[in-house]
């Protein structure tokens, strides 16, 4: 089989790096983050979709080594670069693509094929990767080594649309770099998608999460405005939902959070603003209302509060749920964490419940986490959904809670208000 090196051991790195080893590939696991290294090392995994029992028979059979030394990068006859994108001060911040890149070069051998994972702006892997490849290697890309992009589609927590089952778009810079690409990915998923270049592949995730950015930022809109007019907009999107062609349902919510919702458009608007000089309207729309309905969901719970005669400072406020996502433990970007921060900022004594959230969040120092149970629900003087996990106890939450302010429209009830 193929000697793998996967570069980040993240949400995207590892699962993959799994699978790779699943299938029979030879894998390595690199990251810079010692800590995630120690932990892997361990036999212990930090990403929902990956069980500490399958991480440590990919370990024991040999077939999996993670490594925080990058001399273990050499040997690699395909190279995955899974490594952040996130935003610095709003602009694309492609540094750690590049260390990766600059790392990887010098171990880059001729039939080696790089393939770039991580979600950016179409042009990054042949105007960004490509140059750090040849720089540090002295080979030429499409003569000496293969160079393409396949974009992550991984939707943790989700079951049945699976790393392997999800069908996975793939890029080369030419056909040899296509044919090298493709072929490492056929051996880990069930279906793969050829587009002509790593532009419309890397197109191709920014348009998947721009479309959802800017559906949810519709719903959100709607939400806001058919409550000011007395109607139900869950009911009503519920009934659009029964049209069998040309409608997709989207939810409201607090807002949006993780890796690439908030950040993912932001490449593109960035890309077009600086090539054509013009503004992606549309993306600047559903930021702009997307990001401010943490703060819509404190207004309401502050107009609620206020019709029990009671004011937001001193009110102890119980918020279920952390995590961006349901069912997961991710808390980065999260819309929750913006709510908890706005309510203490008004001096509410807020308390916090996710089961799924152990990494520490940027609220630990103003927020007690706590358990759900009935003490925790009947002291409140509100209760909050933010995050609707299974694992909460809806039955007991409706049950106990004086005031239950549903942003998921989880629950029904004359205690509880929806979004
Ligand atoms: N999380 C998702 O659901 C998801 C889905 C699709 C695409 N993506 C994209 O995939 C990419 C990775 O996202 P993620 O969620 O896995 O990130 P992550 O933060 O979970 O993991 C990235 C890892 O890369 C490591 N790293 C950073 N610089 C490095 C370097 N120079 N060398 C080696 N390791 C390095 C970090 O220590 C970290 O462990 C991003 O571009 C993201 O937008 C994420």
């Amino acid at each position: 089989m193929t000697n793998v090196l996967v570069v980040g051991m993240g949400y995207v790195g590892l699962p993959l790096a799994m699978r790779a080893a699943s299938v029979g590939h030879d894998v390595v696991g690199y990251d810079i983050d010692e800590s995630r290294i120690a932990l892997l090392a361990g036999g212990e995994s930090y990403v929902e979709d990956v069980t500490a029992g399958e991480l440590a028979a990919a370990i024991s059979a040999g077939k999996f080594r993670p490594s925080a030394d990058s001399s273990a990068c050499a040997n690699f006859d395909v190279a995955i670069i899974a490594t952040p994108t996130p935003l610095r001060d709003g602009l694309p911040d492609l540094s750690y693509v590049e260390s990766a890149a600059r790392t990887l070069a010098p171990y880059t051998r001729p039939g080696a094929t790089v393939i770039v994972e991580s979600t950016s702006y179409p042009g990054t892997t042949q105007e960004r990767v490509l140059p750090l490849i040849e720089e540090g290697s002295g080979l030429t890309a499409g003569v000496d080594f293969y160079i393409g992009y396949s974009p992550e589609r991984i939707d943790p927590g989700n079951s049945i649309w699976t790393f392997t089952t999800t069908p996975k778009i793939v890029s080369g810079i030419d056909e040899g770099s296509l044919k090298a690409v493709r072929a490492f990915y056929d051996t880990v998923v069930d279906e793969t998608v050829v587009v002509s270049s790593p532009r419309e592949a890397e197109l191709a995730k920014l348009i998947e999460n721009t479309f959802r950015h800017v559906n949810i930022a519709l719903v959100n809109e709607l939400a806001i405005f058919a409550h000011e007019l007395g109607i139900d907009v869950w009911e009503a999107i519920r009934a659009a939902a029964t049209k069998p062609f040309g409608f997709m349902p989207f939810a409201p919510g607090p807002g949006v959070g993780g890796h690439c919702l908030p950040i993912d458009p932001s490449y593109l608007s960035w890309r077009v603003e600086r090539a054509l000089g013009r503004n992606f309207r549309f993306v600047e729309l559903a930021d702009d209302i997307n990001s401010h309905m943490p703060d819509y969901v404190a207004h309401r719970l502050m107009l609620a509060l206020n019709e029990r005669g009671l004011p937001v400072k001193g009110a102890r406020i119980l918020l279920l749920g952390l995590a961006y996502k349901k069912n997961t433990g991710d808390a980065r970007e999260s819309p929750a964490v913006r709510v908890a921060q706005l309510l203490v900022g008004m001096g509410a004594q807020v308390r916090a419940a996710d089961p799924h959230v152990v990494e520490p969040t940027a609220v630990d120092s103003t927020v007690t986490r706590v358990h759900v149970g009935p003490e925790e629900l009947t002291s409140a003087d509100a209760v909050v959904l933010l995050t609707d996990h299974d694992a909460f106890d809806y039955d007991e939450i409706v049950s106990q809670a004086h005031y239950f302010f549903d942003c998921r429209h989880r629950l029904s009830g004359a205690n509880v208000e929806a979004l």
